[in-house]
């Protein structure tokens, strides 16, 4: 196992003035551990993961591979597997011609690849598949046939690019513990990528998440979810209320703020959080930890219902407070709940995040 850094790393397609795809990202992946780039399409995901398999170089910055310097590195040189998003297999070979494919290239020879072949397709649960067409796979298996192609080299790192896209809702949740199964047999390090903040919460050790080619926040799944960098990041995981809220008083951990009804609540602040008296704050309030009150209980803000979504695990509200409209979610709505009834909602302090514009 081995851990990967990326130091500074940029990369422009162009000379003129155009933003950088990846701009100065610098990141540590430990060794053995599943760590995923997130973020919306554009925002830099595969380029990153591109010079890491050797596909591209960097304009700057340098790659890592534990001591090993392999920015310039041809991608054969470096042992990283890789699965792209639509699989990149050849369906007109078998399947174990296709695991094969990589130690071919190695020049690995007949005896060895056959027992390594067998080894990867019992890795990924398709013993006794080697003879079978690709053509005649689901979708899921053949997702398996790319992943033990990537495994059979025995890399130092396995890069995964959007893997689960092209596979329906219930496969892609099946898949995504596979893989975690996968990786965590074969002790590789991985590096993932996806836009699916739900993907990326459930599969991974941490996260990066990313935006106009830059890294805005690094964390496990808790740390971006709960403690949200900014107010990108806020959105981005999950639903969140970014709330804008007058600061009353400021101390080096902690702020007075003043609600829309008059009433101040006071709640911690990340250090060096910068607000002082008089500014505005933003504050990340998720739509679980709204709670529901009648519209006159005490400290609640006085609201109208303006949306009402029923999931079976929780009904999903849209209040109106004041003008903002603010997503509230409840799992003990009260029975008869319905458009514009006058509530109460209360804003529990210590689930309360200050984040940066
Ligand atoms: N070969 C390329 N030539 C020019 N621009 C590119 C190339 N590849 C990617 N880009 C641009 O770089 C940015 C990041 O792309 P990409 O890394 O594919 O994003 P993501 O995988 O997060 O959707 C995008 O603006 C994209 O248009
Ligand atoms: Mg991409």
């Amino acid at each position: 196992m081995i851990d990967v850094k990326l130091r500074s790393v940029s990369k422009r397609f162009s000379r003129g003035g155009d933003a950088a795809a990846v701009d100065d990202v610098s990141l540590t992946i430990a060794a053995g551990e599943f760590f995923t780039l997130l973020g919306p399409s554009g925002c830099g995901k595969t380029t990153t993961l591109r010079m890491v398999a050797g596909f591209a170089f960097p304009t700057a910055g340098q790659i890592h591979f534990g001591d090993q310097d392999v920015t310039r590195l041809a991608p054969n040189k470096r042992d990283a597997g890789m699965v792209f998003q639509n699989y990149a297999l050849f369906p007109h070979m078998t399947v174990a011609q296709n695991v094969a494919y990589g130690l071919k290239v190695r020049k690995i020879g007949r005896a060895a690849s056959a027992e390594r072949i067998e080894q990867a397709l019992a890795q990924v649960h398709l013993a006794g598949y080697g003879t079978r067409r690709i053509d005649q796979l689901s979708g899921g298996q053949q997702q398996r046939v790319a992943l033990a192609r990537a495994l059979v080299i025995r890399p130092r790192i396995l890069l995964l690019d959007e893997p689960l896209s092209n596979l329906d809702a219930k496969l892609r949740e099946e898949t995504r513990s596979e893989i975690r199964r996968i990786q965590r047999e074969a002790g590789t390090t991985a590096l993932y990528v996806t836009h699916d903040q739900a993907e990326a919460m459930a599969m991974s050790d941490r996260i990066a998440v990313m935006y106009g080619g830059k890294v805005q926040q690094v964390g496990t799944p808790h740390e971006v979810y709960h403690r949200p960098a900014n107010a990108f990041v806020a959105r981005f995981i999950g639903r969140s209320n970014v709330l804008e809220l007058p600061v009353a008083e400021a101390s080096a951990d902690g702020l007075e703020l003043r609600l829309p009804s008059g009433a101040r609540i006071g709640i911690g602040a990340p250090e060096g959080h910068g607000l002082k008296s008089g500014d505005t704050a933003l504050v990340s309030a998720r739509p679980e930890q709204v709670r529901l009150a009648g519209p006159t209980a005490d400290g609640a803000l006085p609201g109208k219902v303006t949306g009402i979504e029923f999931t079976g695990m929780a009904t999903n509200l849209t209040v109106d407070v004041a003008g903002d409209e603010l997503m509230v979610s409840v799992v003990d709505a009260p029975d008869g709940i319905k458009i514009d009834d006058q509530v109460g909602l209360l804003l529990a302090p210590h689930r309360l995040w200050v984040v940066k514009p």
